[in-house]
């Protein structure tokens, strides 16, 4: 290994609102020694989430606050250059807690080995990475979605929604995605098969719902929450189940965060509404994740990565997320493979 400086981008105040460059300190630092059972990785692809705006505050969360002075948590894949743990290999790839920073250094146990020969690299930041996980998992376990139910995903043309919705038809749903911009909801209807997809930003969300859901939703997978939530809640049919996976529309705001207008319609509908986190489901990776790759292979399963070069345009290509610019699972390519 020739290099010896490693850049990082560490938190430098808690953002007020959408995260500006002066809430960040981008810096150079020596690259790490590895010490004992640990490994040193060089990035090579960071993953951007809409979950690092919430890392950035203080308070409790399922996972605690980044704090300032510290290396932004993101996660990532890269290669390893040193490794004193006996399970993995110099010249490995491998995916965990890498930070916003061109090299870390992390205990062996804390990455996990990827093969590069059952996808491409990015894909195990997307699809077969965190939000794959949440797609499939928050689907099948908290939606329960049946054959010939419909299904609603915001965000849907995002990392989860996308893969929301096509195991969704995979199993036999009829599937609506609302996504922001005409060409986000042709790339649902035509790329990926969905039955329909709704612009919230041109169309009115209430009425098209319910012309796209003539019977109701029996299963809203939810993003985004604020006034998408309350639209899909107006629509719900007998039984639903909303999962609670995210709410980006409601982030970044400097006022306190938009409740539910229309939970009553839990009561009128018998349905119900669940929170989820990917992480619990971390022992169970290995299965998802398989058969993801099985769908894949056969062609039902597509999945697209947004990829921007160079770690120095970090705080830039975060607010991708905040303004809708990104089309699939948003990452920085931080070196060549
Ligand atoms: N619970 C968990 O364990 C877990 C795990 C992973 C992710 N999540 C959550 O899942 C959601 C999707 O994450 P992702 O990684 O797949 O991101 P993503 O969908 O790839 O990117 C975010 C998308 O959100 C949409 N968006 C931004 N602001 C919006 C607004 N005000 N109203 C409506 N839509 C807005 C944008 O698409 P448009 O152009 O369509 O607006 C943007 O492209 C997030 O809420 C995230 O926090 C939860």
């Amino acid at each position: 290994m020739t290099a010896t400086t490693n850049r990082q981008f560490k938190l430098a105040a808690r953002p007020v609102g959408l995260p500006k460059r002066t809430d960040w300190e981008f810096v150079t630092a020596p690259v790490p020694e590895p010490g004992p059972g640990e490994v040193l990785v060089k990035s090579l692809y960071l993953s951007l989430d809409p979950a690092m705006r919430g890392w950035m505050n203080e308070g409790r969360s399922y996972i605690p606050p980044v704090a300032i002075g510290e290396v932004m948590r993101a996660g990532g894949i890269g290669r390893v250059l040193a490794s004193n743990d006996p399970g993995i290999a110099v010249g490995d790839h491998v995916t965990g807690t890498l930070g916003i920073q061109e090299y870390a250094v992390l205990k062996g146990s804390q990455l996990t080995r990827i093969d590069p020969s059952v996808a491409p690299l990015p894909v195990f930041l997307g699809v077969l990475g965190m939000p794959g996980m949440t797609a499939y998992f928050g689907l099948l376990e908290i939606g329960r979605p049946q054959p010939g139910e419909t299904v609603v995903v915001s965000g849907a043309a995002g990392a989860v929604g996308a893969v929301v919705g096509q195991i969704a038809k995979l199993k036999g749903c009829r599937v609506v995605g609302i996504a922001g911009g005409s060409d986000k909801c042709a790339y649902l209807t035509g790329e990926l098969g969905f039955d329909a997809a709704i612009d919230y930003k041109a169309e009115d969300v209430k009425k098209a719902l319910r012309q796209h859901c003539p019977q109701g939703i029996d299963v809203y997978f939810d993003n985004v929450g604020g006034d998408i939530l309350d639209a899909c809640l107006a629509t719900l049919a007998r039984h639903a189940r909303i999962v609670i996976c995210g709410a980006i529309s409601q982030y970044n705001n400097t006022t306190p965060v938009k409740g539910p207008t229309n939970y009553l319609s839990l009561l009128v509908n018998r349905a119900r509404m669940e929170g989820m986190v990917v992480f619990d489901y971390a022992s169970r990776y290995g299965e998802a994740a398989r058969e993801m790759a099985g769908w894949m292979k056969a062609g039902k399963l597509k999945h697209r990565e947004d990829i921007v070069d160079g770690i120095e345009t970090f705080p830039e290509t975060l607010l991708k997320l905040f303004k809708g610019e990104n089309t699939g699972k948003l990452m920085i390519r931080v070196a060549a493979e």
